[in-house]
């Protein structure tokens, strides 16, 4: 457990002045990302839950989704490719079977949705206005596998019109989740913002291939997936510093972030807090070895906070 007087240097917040004047309060900046977290209770005994600064949990649709066909993921060099294609339960199902219990962690649950087109985002608020419990929503605009998705990503006009229709629906803090796999991403943040985003979480999933080719096929059944892991990290920062340098709002970094340098590298590029993601896989209690590594990195340059050496990147 990192001690009080430390966690009090720690306290953190992530806030942002937009007409709704949201302020989002983490008490850290390390979160776990959709889709590589379950919905928590899967991790339960595996590490102090309540230690997380958030979890999002995998992305629910309006309606219930069976995902894409087997073989859904293949190791690669430094990464993981996965075509999962968004297979959940569907919203009612997050909100009646799911929620309860995150509900119980001491720890801010932020909602992953990915709408199919505007006319969802109506439907969405509607339950969320029902639902308590939930402390943030974000918007999955990028999801690789999913044909309607990753449309709202790629084209700056149609995010800012999804971001902005669901910003009318609710109130909740409200992140963005983009795709890495445009020409400019800077341009999808600024529609972002522009929509009335609150942050920018980035990256998802890099777009490609495994094959095996004595088969003459692609390992996946779905054929392209989605990369993730360490091979993405400099893809990842890249990112992050273009969106830092375009957008006012705070930016959360996510891709191949695994240990207190990652994170630290992120930080200095422009992220506001990281999500964890694919090393959850492979060193389940990445998260916990992060936090605990966290004072002693800030103390070597000399930050008492976060804040101090977010962006910092001499370049
Ligand atoms: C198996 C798997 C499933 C994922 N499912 C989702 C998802 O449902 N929603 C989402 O926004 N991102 C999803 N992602 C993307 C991750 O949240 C994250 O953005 C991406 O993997 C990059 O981070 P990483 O390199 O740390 O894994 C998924 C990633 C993996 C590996």
């Amino acid at each position: 457990m990192i001690p009080l007087a430390t966690l009090s240097t720690l306290h953190y917040q992530l806030s942002t002045i937009n007409y709704y004047n949201i302020v989002f309060i983490f008490k850290n900046p390390v979160l776990v990302a959709s889709g590589t977290f379950g919905y928590a209770r899967e991790m339960e005994g595996v590490l102090d839950l309540s230690r997380l600064g958030g979890i999002i949990p995998k992305t629910v649709t309006l309606y219930p989704r069976t995902g894409n066909i087997p073989p859904r993921t293949a190791e690669t060099a430094s990464g993981l490719l996965n075509s999962i294609g968004l297979d959940n339960d569907g919203i009612d199902d997050f909100i009646c079977n799911k929620l309860p219990y995150l509900k119980t962690l001491n720890t801010k649950i932020i909602l992953s949705i990915a709408p199919k087109n505007t006319e969802e985002c109506p439907v969405f608020g509607e339950k969320l206005g029902l639902a308590a419990g939930i402390d943030a929503v974000e918007l999955n605009l990028s999801c690789p596998n999913v044909s309607g998705g990753v449309d709202f990503a790629t084209d700056p006009k149609l995010c800012e019109k999804i971001v902005s229709t669901f910003r009318r629906v609710t109130l909740l803090p409200l992140l963005v989740k983009l795709s890495p796999n445009v020409t400019n991403i800077a341009d999808a943040a600024r529609a972002a913002e522009q929509g009335g985003a609150n942050g920018i979480s980035a990256i998802n999933t890099c777009l490609g291939l495994a094959v095996d080719w004595r088969k003459r096929c692609p390992r996946l059944g779905n054929g392209f997936g989605g990369l993730s892991g360490p091979a993405i990290k400099p893809i990842a920062l890249r990112c992050v510093r273009q969106i830092f340098k375009a957008v006012k709002i705070p930016v959360l970094g996510i891709g191949g972030i695994e240990t207190i340098d990652d994170v630290m590298e992120f930080f200095i590029t422009g992220a506001s807090a990281v999500q964890i993601g694919t090393a959850n896989f492979y060193n389940p209690t990445a998260t916990i070895q992060i936090l605990d590594a966290l004072p002693n990195a800030l103390k070597e340059l000399g930050a008492e906070n976060i804040a101090e050496i977010i962006g910092t990147l001499e370049m």
